[in-house]
């Protein structure tokens, strides 16, 4: 059965689960919605939440227009954004909303105001609504972009770049690409030739690293390649960051914020499975999926530690200090809004400012583990200075940056100067995640925090 098939026919089981759900995400009982594991409940919660904001909008605006106030509804506010998103994103006929939304029983007053809200939809215009907002509230309606990722962004990207920075953010087959890294050359080559006519590019800039169309997918996905773990599926920009870490046999590293470990596995990978690996993380269920994913490699050369990174206990195990850290930090992960759009609506100052503050700590308790001369590798998916450059600023008495190859971005000036061992990766440049890297060098033992 094709992908619409399948949604097709899920969907009239799938309504009310998804209404359930809705409610309770837009009732704030629930942060992160989880579903049941079919496509449509899936595909559609996932968009109606991405385009929050634009689909409550027009609601309110139709209600008003029908002169209801909130008050006054006898619809529940779940079935009104499942009607939006249905008529504006999927042109969905009043019949057929109709028989998809009769398993809910809805009573005669109800379905008759329901059918008036489902026609008035039909008379939105944009021209109107937005008369008399300003071009932020205008471009974060639009565009389904939060207000305060605009602000923030403001001082070091223009309106157009914000905008199409986030638009391609939004698309789900964002990168028109997926990329994946093979394990070795040959299989590499083995890669080639079998898959010659899916006319896949070769990343210029990371060797065994692979971009092929998003059509191609399953097919790749039902491949031996993937059935033998001979590939794994990742964001360029977080393949980026191991790969400039440059992980060696040998070496004893730090993976301080590892969980779910794909870049745990990815050190391995590059050490040949000889880098001593310590891997942390403070949350219990998302470090239980590290050793399913080195099994796969397979890798036994590392250590799991569930605990706090700004304290690790790790002074136990062989020796005190790292050669190498990664320190993919906790953020708002405002530059992965493609595959988590529930991120969208968490963006606010108390936000940023809980996740700045644990980067900060984490970063000082990097610096205590670290070998002075050893590399701090430091990444966050987040398009705000104040989760890259901010942080680096503050630190260039401690560590010196290390030079980043230029097919990265270079990262924001900062008081009108660029940081030379910091970039960015950027949606609209790189087909990534919005995303920041920082290579530094520890100078000496001897600073005190
Ligand atoms: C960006 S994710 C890491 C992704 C991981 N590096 C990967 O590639 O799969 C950040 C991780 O930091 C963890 N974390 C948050 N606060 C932490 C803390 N105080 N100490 C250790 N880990 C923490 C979260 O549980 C989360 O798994």
């Amino acid at each position: 059965m094709n992908a619409s098939k399948k949604l097709e026919s899920e969907s009239s089981q799938g309504i009310p689960i998804l209404l359930e759900i809705i409610q309770k995400y837009l009732d704030h009982q629930i942060l992160l919605p989880t579903y049941k594991n079919d496509t449509y409940t899936k595909h559609y919660l996932m968009e109606i939440i991405r385009y929050k904001n634009k689909i409550q909008f027009i609601l309110n605006k139709t209600l008003r227009s029908m002169k209801i106030d909130k008050t006054q509804r006898i619809i529940h506010e779940n079935l009104l954004f499942y009607a939006v998103y249905a008529f504006f994103w999927e042109k969905k006929s009043w019949d057929k909303i109709k028989n998809e939304s009769f398993p809910l029983s809805l009573k005669k007053d109800q379905i008759h105001l329901f059918k008036q809200f489902y026609e008035r939809l039909s008379n939105f215009k944009w021209e109107y609504a937005l008369k008399g907002k300003t071009k932020i509230e205008k471009l974060s309606i639009q565009d389904a972009i939060p207000t305060f990722f605009i602000q923030k962004l403001l001082p070091v990207m223009n309106l157009n770049e914000i905008q199409s920075n986030s638009e391609k953010m939004d698309v789900q087959a964002r990168i028109g690409n997926f990329t994946i890294r093979l394990q070795s050359e040959d299989e590499l080559i083995d890669f080639e030739n079998k898959f010659r006519h899916l006319n896949f590019i070769k990343d210029e800039d990371i060797p065994k690293t692979i971009h092929i169309p998003l059509k191609h997918k399953a097919k790749i996905i039902a491949s031996k390649f993937y059935q033998e773990n001979k590939f794994i599926i990742q964001d360029k920009s977080s393949i980026a960051s191991v790969y400039l870490m440059n992980p060696q046999e040998n070496e004893k590293i730090c993976d301080l914020c590892a969980a779910p470990g794909m870049k745990t596995r990815l050190i391995a990978q590059i050490s040949k499975n000889r880098a001593n690996i310590v891997a942390v993380d403070f949350n219990l269920t998302r470090l239980k999926q590290i050793r399913p994913m080195m099994q796969k490699i397979p890798s036994e050369n590392y250590h799991l530690i569930h605990g706090d990174g700004i304290h690790p206990p790790i002074r136990e195990i062989d020796g005190v200090q790292f050669d190498k850290i990664l320190l993919d930090a906790p953020c708002t992960g405002s530059g992965t809004f493609s595959t988590h759009p529930e991120l969208k609506w968490r963006q606010n100052l108390k936000f940023l400012n809980q996740n700045v503050f644990l980067q900060e700590k984490l970063i000082e308790r990097a610096y205590y583990i670290l070998k002075p001369g050893g590399i701090l590798l430091y990444s966050t998916c987040s398009f705000y200075p104040e989760e890259g450059e901010l942080h680096i600023n503050k630190i260039l008495d401690k560590f010196e940056i290390e030079k980043l190859p230029s097919w990265i971005s270079p990262c924001y000036k900062i008081n009108n100067s660029s940081l030379l061992g910091a970039g960015r990766f950027f949606p609209t440049i790189h087909n990534t995640n919005g995303f920041f890297i920082a290579k530094l060098k520890k100078k000496s033992n001897n600073y005190i925090y």
